[in-house]
C-alpha cells in the first residue's frame, strides 16, 4: 500500500491549468471538467502515468481509454478517418461524441491506454477548461470518467473528491458539467456502429450520416466491442426499481416530469430529474441525483419511467446499468 497523497482542489483559472500541465508533464493525475462528466487525465504517451491512472481508479487494464485532443489535426495524428468518421467529426467536434477508429501508424498513445487493441477512441471535448488544458499540454490526454471503477460518473468536483481524494494529484473545479452523461461512442471501422449511447443523441448522428447506425455484433472474448460497457458499470450501492408507478415503504423516489408517482408524499426522499419533463435537464441531473439518493440509506430507489427518444436513450441505458446486480 502506498500512502495516500494530498489531492489539491483548484478553482478553474489560468493558474490551475498551469498546475495541471505541470502535473501531467511529471507523470501525475489531474481531474478536469468536460462538457459531459469530469475526466481523470494522464499523459496519453506516458505508459507509467497510464498505469498509475488504472491503479487510482481500480480499473481493469483490459478496458481501454479515450484519448482527448485539442483539434482535428491532433486527432489525425492518432487515428485514420474514413468518410463517415470525417463527417461525424466535422459535424459534432468539439462535442460529446467519441469515435473509435483504426490507430494511425506512429500513433504516440501508450499501448496500455488502448489495451493492446489496434483501434483507438478519440474525442475533442467542448469545454473551455478542457480545451485550454489540451492546447497548453500539447499532447493527447487519456481521461476516463473520474470515478472509482464501477461507480457513477462525476458531474461535480465534489464527486471526484469523494471517489478519488487521496489517490490523485489535483482536481480543477469548473462547476457542474453541462451535459451530465458521458459521450456517445461510435465505431467507424466499416459501417458506423453505436457502442454507447450518450450526450449526442442517435437521431442527430443518423441525420448527419444520412443512414441508420448499425447495431454492435456480440463482442468476442479477445476483442470486446466496448469493454467498459459491462452490465453493472454505473452501480450505486442502493438497489434501483425501474419504471416505478408508485413508491413503496422505505423507498426514495427518482422522479421525472410533473406528475408524482403514487405514494410519492410518503417517500423518504424525492428528487426530480426534470419537473418539466425536459431530457436535457434530466441528463444533467442524472448522476448527481443518483449519488444523493444513494447516500440516503434507503431500502431502494424507485425510478419513474423516462422517455426513450433522444437523450432518453442514454439516460435509460445508465439507469438499466445502475439497476443491474453486480
Ligand atoms: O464523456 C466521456 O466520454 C468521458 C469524458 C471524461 O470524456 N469519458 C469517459 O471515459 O466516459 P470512460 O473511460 O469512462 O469510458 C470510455 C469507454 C469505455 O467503455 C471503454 O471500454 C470504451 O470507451 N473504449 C475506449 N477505447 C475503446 C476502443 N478502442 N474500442 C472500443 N471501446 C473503447
Ligand atoms: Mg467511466
Amino acid at each position: 500500500m502506498t500512502a495516500p497523497m494530498a489531492t489539491r482542489l483548484l478553482r478553474a483559472d489560468d493558474a490551475a491549468i498551469g498546475e495541471a500541465v505541470r502535473c501531467l508533464t511529471s507523470g501525475g493525475l489531474a481531474a478536469f471538467p468536460t462538457e459531459t462528466v469530469y475526466g481523470l487525465g494522464a499523459d496519453a504517451t506516458d505508459g507509467r502515468a497510464v498505469a498509475r491512472l488504472y491503479a487510482a481508479k481500480g480499473r481493469p487494464a483490459f478496458n481501454p481509454l479515450i484519448a482527448h485532443v485539442a483539434d482535428a489535426e491532433a486527432a489525425r495524428a492518432l487515428a485514420r478517418f474514413d468518410a463517415d468518421a470525417a463527417r461525424l467529426a466535422g459535424t459534432f467536434w468539439p462535442g460529446a461524441l467519441t469515435l473509435v477508429l483504426p490507430k494511425a501508424a506512429g500513433c504516440a498513445v501508450a499501448e496500455l491506454a488502448t489495451a493492446g487493441l489496434d483501434t483507438i477512441a478519440v474525442r475533442i471535448p467542448n469545454h473551455g477548461v478542457a480545451q485550454k488544458l489540451l492546447a497548453r499540454f500539447g499532447k493527447p490526454i487519456v481521461a476516463p470518467s473520474a470515478n472509482r471503477s464501477g461507480h457513477v460518473s462525476p458531474t461535480l468536483a465534489a464527486h471526484v473528491l469523494a471517489d478519488l481524494g487521496g489517490r490523485i494529484d489535483l482536481i480543477i473545479d469548473g462547476g457542474p458539467t453541462r451535459v451530465g452523461v458521458e459521450s456517445t461512442i461510435v465505431a467507424c471501422l466499416g459501417e458506423p456502429v453505436l457502442l454507447r449511447p450518450g450526450g449526442v443523441p442517435r437521431e442527430a448522428i443518423e441525420r448527419a450520416l444520412g443512414k441508420p447506425l448499425a447495431e454492435p455484433a456480440a463482442g468476442t472474448h479477445d476483442a470486446p466491442l466496448a469493454p467498459g460497457m459491462l452490465a453493472s458499470h454505473y452501480a450505486p450501492r442502493t438497489p434501483l426499481r425501474l419504471d416505478a408507478q408508485n413508491v413503496e415503504a422505505g423507498e426514495v423516489l427518482l422522479a421525472f416530469g410533473p406528475l408524482p408517482a403514487k405514494g410519492a408524499e410518503n417517500a423518504a426522499g424525492v428528487l426530480n430529474l426534470s419537473a418539466r419533463g425536459d431530457l436535457l435537464e434530466a441528463a444533467a441531473n442524472l448522476f448527481s441525483h443518483l449519488r444523493a439518493l444513494d447516500g440516503a440509506g434507503a431500502k431502494c430507489i424507485a425510478v419513474m419511467p423516462v422517455p426513450r427518444d433522444n437523450l432518453g436513450e442514454a439516460i435509460n441505458d445508465r439507469l438499466q446499468r445502475a439497476a443491474a446486480p453486480c
